[in-house]
């Protein structure tokens, strides 16, 4: 590859560290010279035009549709569904009158979701891609196509394109709220940018994080991720990250479902980290957290400021609730990383994973 990793000793880390970079790259490219969102006006149109939204996609970027979901749905009055693409032609859900499919992927040349592409297009429905490289074979083959800009993502495991993902859905949802007229008190661009400073001090805090990682993880079996609402899609993503490239064992879990099963996997030592950015769910969470720690479990609690009790493990700068994810995911990658670095796992190249998964 071209793409050189620099001072980088992993592609990983160079492109964790790019995202304040991106995100402040994507409202340059979304924005016009009067500050208003630009964005192709074939996409505003069939985005208003639409009654229901299913996104499509695989992996991380299933877990940046569940969020979008979120974005879409709480801003722009859209329903939303989000659909793992590899089940969709099983269990095709009954469409509504006016679909749109919106294809989340960051190499837009992932085989399962092409075929639902396939598959919708046959059935006349319009098509919208997401993704990092506009000329692949998703972006082609759709109807329209929104561009990520984080530049060429190169390690297995995807970072910077899952942040990319929630900015221009985020963009998207608000876009589509202007257009059908609602009045929103929240400007998309003022709040990333406050978001890629947040990242940027995250990133600043390497050494704190690979303190947290090789206290919680160094010898580990498995490791849970709990939260509720957005933090709960994001504790799936970090578990995700972990899985990957460290070889743990690693799942996320709605905080409320713990005491419908999981909890019996609690032992002495087991970590748990919980995320605590929402204000809704914060009580509720912290009482995940002491039932955890009562069964013997460790938590790893990464809260935003305001929302931080005394003895949280980590504390994130704060960001506007709705882009949480954002900010929240990136002690969660670094925690992977520095997780799989401490066992000597080949962080760039996981075993048994390929970059883009061009096979159903
Ligand atoms: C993410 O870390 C993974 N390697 C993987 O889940 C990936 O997100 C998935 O294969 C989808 O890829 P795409 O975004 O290129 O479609």
């Amino acid at each position: 590859t071209d793409i050189e990793k620099g001072t980088y000793p992993h592609f990983m880390l160079k492109e964790i560290d790019e995202q304040p970079f991106v995100i402040r790259r994507i409202i340059q490219k979304y924005q016009d010279d009067n500050d208003q969102i630009k964005l192709d006006p074939d996409v505003r149109k069939a985005m208003t035009e639409c009654d229901r939204v299913y996104i499509i996609a695989c992996g991380t970027s299933y877990h940046a549709g569940l969020v979008g979901k979120q974005f879409i749905e709480k801003l722009a009055n859209v329903p939303v569904e989000v659909h793992v693409a590899s089940e969709f032609s099983y269990n095709m859900p009954l469409i509504s009158d006016k679909p749109l499919f919106v294809y989340i992927s960051q190499s837009g040349e992932t085989a399962d979701s092409r075929a639902v592409l396939v598959e919708t297009k046959a059935k006349g429905y319009p098509s919208l891609t997401i993704t990092n490289v506009p000329g692949s074979t998703l972006s082609r083959e759709s109807d329209y196509t929104l561009h990520l800009h984080a530049g060429p993502e190169i390690a297995v495991a995807s970072t910077k394109a899952y942040t990319a993902q929630l900015a221009v859905l985020a963009i998207l949802a608000v876009d589509t709220a202007q257009a059908k007229g609602i009045e929103l008190d929240f400007d998309p661009m003022k709040e990333l940018g406050i978001v890629a400073n947040a990242m940027e001090a995250l990133c600043d805090q390497k050494e704190e994080i690979e303190r947290v990682a090789a206290e919680f993880l160094p010898t580990t079996r498995n490791c849970f991720f709990i939260g509720r609402s957005a933090d709960y899609y994001v504790g799936l993503e970090g578990a995700l990250k972990l899985k990957e490239i460290s070889y743990i064992q690693a799942e996320g879990f709605a905080g409320g479902e713990l005491k419908h099963g999981t909890i019996a996997l609690i032992e002495e030592g087991t970590p748990v980290v919980a995320l605590a950015t929402q204000s809704n769910v914060n009580y509720s969470i912290r009482g995940n957290v002491k039932e955890v720690a009562a069964r013997g479990a460790n938590p790893c609690i990464i809260s935003m400021k305001g929302m931080d009790q005394e003895g949280d493990t980590f504390v994130l700068p704060e960001v506007h609730e709705l882009l949480t994810p954002l900010a929240s995911v990136v002690p969660l990658q670094l925690i992977a990383y520095y997780a799989a670095l401490h066992r000597d796992c080949d962080v760039d190249k996981p075993r048994n994973l390929a970059k883009s998964v061009t096979v159903e």
